[in-house]
């Protein structure tokens, strides 16, 4: 399959939908991007890589953090995590309040605003007060690169600005699951969320969900063939909040958005894929981003269906 003109075909394809969509504004920093772009990265097992755009400039993860913090509370806690943050899509925008309430402060899963700051308090009882730095070592680590910071703007602008965490981190508090000082754990969530990555380093960062737990260009073992699973299931359900089944329906692949306009996509046992266009659709995914898999997976029949 000739994949670069694959690329090519789908960047000419998308071209009509750069008037659609809006760049996240909730926190200002990320509204400062160009919404005009579109880039595309796919690694391949051996090594081999497609890509279209500025596949190498950095963008501003956001919820893509939350597949690496969700692997790493995994591998230290196993399936006592999900005593605390389910395994069920919520139906409901990344950063819905409304279940919490009736649901007694267990979030629905890890993906929603909610379960990931969850995630990030039980990483906060292990790690101390240097859990972002393991997080920010296990993303180097995953990702085979040295290089990966977080942006200091962004992170400030989200403490700044980030109102509805503060809600949902307080109301979970009061149910009693979240067991750290709020302050550290609400620290630990933005910066994790602030973290800069280029397409190239995501697709590679997420070689080893494709390739049953373990990475195929360094063949490490990440974690568990079984946990692996597990992950990429919950990226097909719950990877895109409101629009995971949407998601599921037009690409047919396990995947996770972020606002900063990434989306990662697993194709298992062949490759990853990360695409960035910062203009979203009304749920806070990549509107183009969607559309250019969407098109990836019609064009090649690489979805899981
Ligand atoms: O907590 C927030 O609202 C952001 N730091 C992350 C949200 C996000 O990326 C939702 N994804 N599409």
């Amino acid at each position: 399959m000739n994949y670069q003109s694959i690329l090519e075909e789908i960047e000419s394809e998308i071209q009509p939908l750069f008037n659609e969509g809006k760049v996240a504004s909730y926190i200002p920093a990320l509204a400062n991007v160009n919404p005009n772009q579109f880039s595309m990265s796919i690694q391949m097992f051996d090594g081999t890589s497609f890509g279209i755009g500025e596949v190498n400039k950095k963008f501003s993860i956001q919820s893509i953090s939350k597949v690496f913090t969700f692997t790493l509370a995994l591998n230290n806690y196993g399936k006592d995590l999900y005593k605390r943050v389910s395994h069920e899509p919520s139906g409901n925008p990344f950063n819905s309040l409304v279940q919490l309430e009736y649901e007694n402060g267990i979030p629905r899963n890890p993906f929603i605003n909610a379960g990931a700051i969850v995630t990030a308090d039980s990483l906060v009882s292990i790690y101390k007060k240097n859990s972002f730095e393991n997080i920010l070592d296990f993303i180097k680590k995953v990702s085979n690169d040295e290089t990966i910071t977080y942006d200091e703007e962004i992170f400030n602008s989200e403490l700044e600005h980030g109102f509805r965490n503060y809600a949902l981190i307080n109301m979970i508090k009061s149910f009693g699951n979240i067991h750290n000082n709020i302050d550290d754990v609400i620290k630990t969530y933005f910066k994790q969320c602030s973290i800069m990555m280029s397409p190239v380093q995501l697709a590679k960062s997420m070689l080893f969900l494709a390739n049953h737990g373990e990475n195929p260009l360094t063949n490490e073992c990440i974690i568990t063939e079984s946990k692996a699973k597990r992950i990429n299931s919950l990226m097909l359900t719950c990877g895109h909040y409101d629009a995971s089944g949407d998601f599921a329906y037009k690409v047919g692949l396990p995947g996770k958005s972020g606002v900063g306009g990434g989306i990662v996509a697993i194709v298992p046992k062949k490759m990853a894929i990360c695409v960035y266009s910062p203009r979203l659709n009304i749920q806070g995914n990549s509107l183009i981003g969607t559309k250019a898999l969407e098109l990836f997976t019609t064009k090649t029949g690489l979805s899981i269906f």
